[in-house]
């Protein structure tokens, strides 16, 4: 009898421990760099005692894992990573809307880019170039000013940009030249600049890490990374494109079907404060923040000091996984 009671116990509390651990550990997507995930998920721990498992992938790779899990949600939350994928997963019922209790504090330029709250900006970056001027100049070639310089063939095989399909940075990049040439333009664009690319990454953040390396001239990029990278010590040259250049908003969403939406909810409310989005930075994240009482980075690009195109969120939501198709079918295919 004292046996059964105990293997009783025994069951009972391994059941309860796992309920407390199914309940108490919220798990977290992330399409930022590892290093911001993570200091994001220690904060929300510190700060709220609930334990975060989480996993860092590109931006469109998290969508399609996403999809993949569409019957089978494993994730309660996904923050960070450029706005388009995750707009295009609330357009696909991936996603559903929630207010965080932050919302008053929010830039409304940026809180609710395509409304509903079906998406919560969190931070805004500014796309370039990193240039690494010594391997230019190395090889006597000139610094590109802007997108049109990059077809210059004498840069063959000496540009690195990722692959739109799997990066919010490379989907921003080529939506971009959409809203400067119209699509048609941005294709015959694309195709240009494709005989030049040195080889296209599956994170926005590797081809000016290339570049940093010398191993590339000139990489496609956030300049809030081309910012850390330089601090980290690499020789790179932040560039705003001339001809005007396209930003991201980064995005914030709760997971339809999630095991713990409590809990994405809450991780919501706490990752959209002051606090939170300026401990980014102490870890050389240095997007804008979108809480309006963030300190700002020093370093930090402010969006209104750069040319930038009239970037049209809603229609990337939209059009964006047609680009990706057509960038795939007509461009990546194509010989360098
Ligand atoms: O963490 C740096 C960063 O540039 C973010 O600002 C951006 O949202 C994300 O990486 C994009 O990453 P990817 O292009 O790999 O999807």
């Amino acid at each position: 009898m004292k046996r059964i009671f105990g293997i009783v116990l025994v069951l009972l509390l391994a059941m309860g421990s796992f309920a407390f651990a199914q309940q108490k550990t919220l798990v977290l997507y992330g399409s930022a760099e590892p290093r911001i995930v993570e200091k994001l998920a220690q904060g929300f721990e510190e700060a709220t005692g609930v334990k975060v498992k989480w996993i860092r992938m590109s931006s469109g790779e998290t969508l399609a894992r996403l999809r993949a899990e569409k019957e089978n949600p494993q994730a309660d939350v996904w923050w960070g990573g450029t706005l388009d994928p995750h707009s295009i997963a609330a357009l696909e019922g991936l996603t559903v809307p929630y207010k965080p209790k932050t919302w008053d504090q929010l830039d409304p330029r940026f809180r609710d880019p395509i409304g509903g709250q079906r998406v919560i900006g969190v931070y805004v970056g500014v796309l370039g170039l990193a240039v690494n001027e010594g391997v230019l100049k190395s090889m006597g070639l000139p610094i590109p000013k802007g997108w049109n310089d990059l077809t210059n063939p004498a840069y063959k095989g000496l540009i690195g940009m990722a692959n739109p399909n799997t990066s919010g940075t490379a989907l921003t990049m080529l939506a971009t030249q959409v809203f400067l040439r119209g699509e048609e333009g941005a294709f015959e664009y694309m195709k240009k600049l494709h005989r030049n690319i040195a080889n296209y990454t599956k994170s926005g953040v590797a081809p000016s890490i290339l570049a940093g390396r010398g191993e590339i001239a000139i990489a496609v990029a956030f300049l809030h990374d081309v910012i850390y990278e330089i601090q980290e010590g690499y020789p790179l040259k932040a560039i705003a494109p001339v001809e005007g250049t396209g930003y991201e908003i980064g995005g914030l969403n709760l997971i339809k079907g999630a095991p713990h939406p409590e809990l994405g909810k809450k991780f919501m409310d706490w990752v959209t404060t002051a606090k939170a989005q300026e401990s980014m930075a102490t870890v050389g994240s240095y997007q804008l923040p979108t809480n309006k009482f963030a300190k700002v980075p020093s370093v930090a690009i402010p969006i209104d000091s750069v040319k930038t195109v009239n970037y049209d969120f809603k229609w990337v939501a939209e059009n964006g996984v047609r680009l990706q198709d057509r960038w795939t079918r007509e461009v990546f295919t194509l010989p360098r």
